[in-house]
């Protein structure tokens, strides 16, 4: 088969194929416990699905404009005046089908071949490749001193003639972080300085913890949108729990609206108009849901640092926002993937090795799901991992025995 160069060269998304890892072995009865989920477990809010319900049955569904439906650009607008103080105009606003499709439009929007992309480790698993894809070159940038947030020095250093672009993810999966203000700032005018693009990926935006608030990027540059390369990429997937709607947006300026909105008008059209009613709803009803997932969330985060800070010679930071923790397990195994491997054959716990987000000896382990399913997930890694453990373990009614050193 004569597949593309660019086919060869992308890899299938790891947390996409771990899913199908988890729901494959559950079909045959194994009891997994997938630690490495990326959405919330709550419902939709009710307003999205009774918007979305009272289109279906009008059977009418039909192709929305290329950049969305009105009243979506509407809610969007709204929520951009409210969360980040800015009154943007219809023409700065594009619905696409999720965050990926926004943030993959922005790239093929502002990327020639060869052009570069800085964004710093550990990174969401899907920039190096949709960079690629859009015929970019994907530079990371790891911090000198091993932790989660490189300082502005480094970005600067990481620059040359060929960066078009930074992306930043704050709060950020894989870590959790909140990149500190100042760093926000400084990043958001070392951008202005050098005339590149600021992609805001702010997925993880409000779930956001111990009673901090936000990061609003916009605080930090005197331009108004017109004039501003900041590209700002928010979704109903994991703040509403609406994953599978499929629904994100940006907000830029006109000009590159424009340009994004032809090139997605090519490639997909607009959203899925009942996943756009959906966010309508979820961005214009009752917002307790978000409170809620945030709370329950905080709490899952407690309960599972607390965990992994009971297992010996595990290091853990904890993470101040989204529903990932990223704990570093290479005082048992410095191979990431060989770590979750082992503990997916051993154990049945699913955990994404750290290599997959650009930092290796650590595992991304998920906190969105229920607080049995953490204990008894990191109960059944300590137990693979840790000498002076039991030499037996029960699961789903099976007896386990340690065979290995
Ligand atoms: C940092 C980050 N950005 C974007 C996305 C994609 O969001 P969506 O499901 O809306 O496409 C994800 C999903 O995991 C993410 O973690």
């Amino acid at each position: 088969m004569s597949l593309s160069q660019l086919a060869r060269s992308i890899s299938e998304s790891p947390t996409l194929k771990l899913n199908e890892t988890a729901a494959r072995l559950r079909e045959k009865g194994e009891p997994v416990i997938h630690l490495g989920g990326g959405e919330p477990k709550t419902k939709a809010p009710i307003d999205a699905i009774l918007n979305c319900t009272a289109l279906l049955n009008t059977a009418e569904v039909r192709y929305s404009p290329a950049d969305g439906i009105p009243a979506l650009k509407k809610a969007i607008i709204r929520y951009t005046d409210e969360h980040y103080g800015r009154l943007v105009m219809p023409e700065n606003v594009i619905a696409s089908s999720g965050a990926k499709q926004s943030i993959m439009v922005a790239l093929h929007t502002i990327l020639d071949p060869k052009d570069e992309v800085i964004f710093p480790a550990p990174y969401w698993v899907s920039y190096p490749e949709m960079v690629k894809i859009a015929g970019g070159v994907p530079v990371a940038v790891t911090a000198l001193d091993g932790g989660f947030q490189p300082t502005v020095q480094e970005i600067a250093d990481a620059m040359g003639s060929y960066t078009k672009a930074i992306v930043l993810n704050s709060p950020n999966n894989p870590s959790g972080a909140v990149y500190a203000k100042d760093f926000i700032a400084e990043i958001v005018q070392l951008c202005e300085k050098r005339n590149i693009w600021l992609i805001m990926d702010d997925t993880y935006n409000r779930l956001i913890f111990d009673g901090q608030a936000p990061v609003n990027c916009y605080d930090f540059t005197g331009q108004d949108v017109e004039n501003s390369k900041l590209i700002v990429i928010n979704c109903v997937s994991k703040m509403y729990a609406m994953t599978g709607f499929r629904l994100g947006w940006t907000v830029a300026s006109r000009e590159l609206v424009r340009a994004m909105t032809n090139i997605q008008s090519q490639e997909t059209s607009g959203p899925a108009t009942p996943s756009q009613w959906a966010a309508v709803g979820a961005l214009n009803g009752i917002q307790s849901s978000i409170d809620s997932l945030r709370m329950t969330l905080e709490n899952n985060r407690n309960v599972m640092v607390a965990r992994l800070r009971a297992i010996p010679g595990v290091q853990v930071t904890k993470p101040s926002g989204t529903f990932y923790c990223f704990p570093d397990f290479s005082a048992y195994e410095k191979s990431s993937q060989k770590l979750a491997a082992f503990l997916l054959e051993k154990v049945r716990v699913v955990a994404v090795p750290g290599k997959e987000f650009g930092m290796e000896g650590r595992l991304r382990v998920s906190y969105c799901g229920t607080i049995k399913e953490i204990r008894e997930g990191l109960e059944r890694i300590q137990w693979a991992l840790d000498p002076n453990s039991a030499n037996e373990l029960f699961i789903g009614g099976r007896k386990l025995v340690r065979d290995w050193a």
